[in-house]
């Protein structure tokens, strides 16, 4: 502890997630005293990562909790100055989407409010929503940056089956919704597909999905990212059902990185800082498939990353991040993102390295 200010106690839904892990070590790192929800504190395996976090053993306490068990987060969050919910359904739904992804975010999104609502000491709650809230529509001008005033058609992401971007955006708009109409203070983290490295042993939806693109194989599985529908389901603006591991969407375009840790400083700032309101943009650079390609196979050329994708014509999009920008926030770059990711991989063993990067 020594050098670290201690501060308050927040809590982290989901906290052994990808994303999440790496928020507590933050979190930890900065002082703060953090509840983790978890389906399973029994399980070892799964949280030993969390258990080896500096200052864990001192100021982390982890909980058991379901989103969709009512008050099953009232344990964790009472008492809690801050709470950040990340938890939510990382999966390609199987066969019932709504069981799968749809309920568990929306219903367990006002579950935890609900427990939220509950807690005298609350201060303010931070919950990750996703760029996939903003990006899945087809009625904007592609020349102008997309910022926090868009929201994602949600006749379109049904229409297209884009169950996660559907999940993200009836979350946050439910979140809006009762925090609104029961006085909480919310603000709202909007990341792009997070990158960097893996602190839980088992990689999740994301990192599996960017291990696959490196190693050359599975790479229709990338190219379907559900944190793009927008690039991945547009051609000439017209839209295509998506069904899956389809063909068409080998051919999108775009899509916006950000580095695992801007994401969990982005998560602090917005809680610690009072002037932070509303809804945040959290993504360094948005790039075109192939452009991520070429500079992937020039840095990394041992790995047998594609080199080229099928070239479309495809709606273009930028982010504008000024918001956080103009909070004091500077994202990384997307090299430096991918290094440590890849780096973080090879160490792990799920990737073989036989040159450093040039
Ligand atoms: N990864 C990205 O690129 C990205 C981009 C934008 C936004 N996000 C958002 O970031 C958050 C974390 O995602 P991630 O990428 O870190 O995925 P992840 O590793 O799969 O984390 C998802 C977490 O949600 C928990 N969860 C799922 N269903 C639950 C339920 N019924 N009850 C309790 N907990 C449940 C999972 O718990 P278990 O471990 O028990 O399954 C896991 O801890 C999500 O809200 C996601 O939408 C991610």
């Amino acid at each position: 502890m020594d050098g670290v200010r201690v501060k308050g106690r927040v809590c982290v839904t989901g906290a052994s997630g990808y994303l999440a892990s790496w928020l507590v070590k933050r979190l930890l790192l900065s002082g703060y005293h953090v509840v983790g929800t978890v389906r399973d504190p029994a399980n070892q395996r799964k949280l030993a990562h969390l258990w080896s976090l500096e200052g864990a053993k001192e100021r982390l306490r982890l909980v058991r909790a379901d989103l969709l068990e009512d008050g099953s987060f009232d344990d964790a969050i009472i008492g809690c100055q801050g709470v950040f919910h990340t938890a939510s359904p990382v999966v390609k739904p199987s066969f019932d989407p709504k069981a799968e992804i749809l309920e568990p975010a929306v219903k367990g999104t006002v579950n935890v409010l609900r427990s939220c609502k509950k807690n005298p000491s609350l201060r303010r709650v931070v919950l990750t929503s996703s760029s996939s809230t903003v990006r899945a529509r087809d009625d904007f001008d592609f020349k102008t940056p997309l910022d926090e005033s868009s929201w994602s058609s949600v006749q379109l992401c049904e229409t297209l089956q884009i169950w996660y971007a559907l999940s993200k955006t009836l979350a946050e708009k439910a979140a809006w919704e009762f925090c609104n109409e029961n006085n909480i203070d919310l603000v709202t983290v909007l990341p792009s597909f997070v990158i960097g490295p893996s602190l839980p042993p088992d990689l999740c939806a994301t990192a599996s999905d960017v291990l696959a693109l490196l190693k050359g194989i599975e790479t229709k599985r990338f190219l379907i990212m559900i944190n793009d529908p927008q690039s991945l389901s547009i051609n000439n603006g017209i839209p295509s059902v998506r069904t899956g591991e389809t063909e068409q969407f080998e051919r999108h375009g775009r899509m916006g990185y950000v580095h695992i840790d801007d994401v969990a400083l982005c998560h602090i700032l917005v809680y610690e800082q009072d002037a932070a309101n509303g809804r945040h943009l959290c993504s360094s650079t948005v790039t075109d498939n192939n452009d991520l390609v070429s500079m992937l196979s020039a840095r990394y050329p041992s790995l047998p990353i594609p080199k080229r994708f099928p070239q479309l014509d495809r709606p273009y999009y930028e982010l504008n991040t000024s918001k956080i920008t103009g909070l004091g926030f500077k994202f990384r770059p997307i090299e430096e993102m991918f290094d440590d990711c890849i780096k973080s991989l090879a160490e792990q063993g799920h990737l073989s390295l036989q040159t450093a990067p040039s």
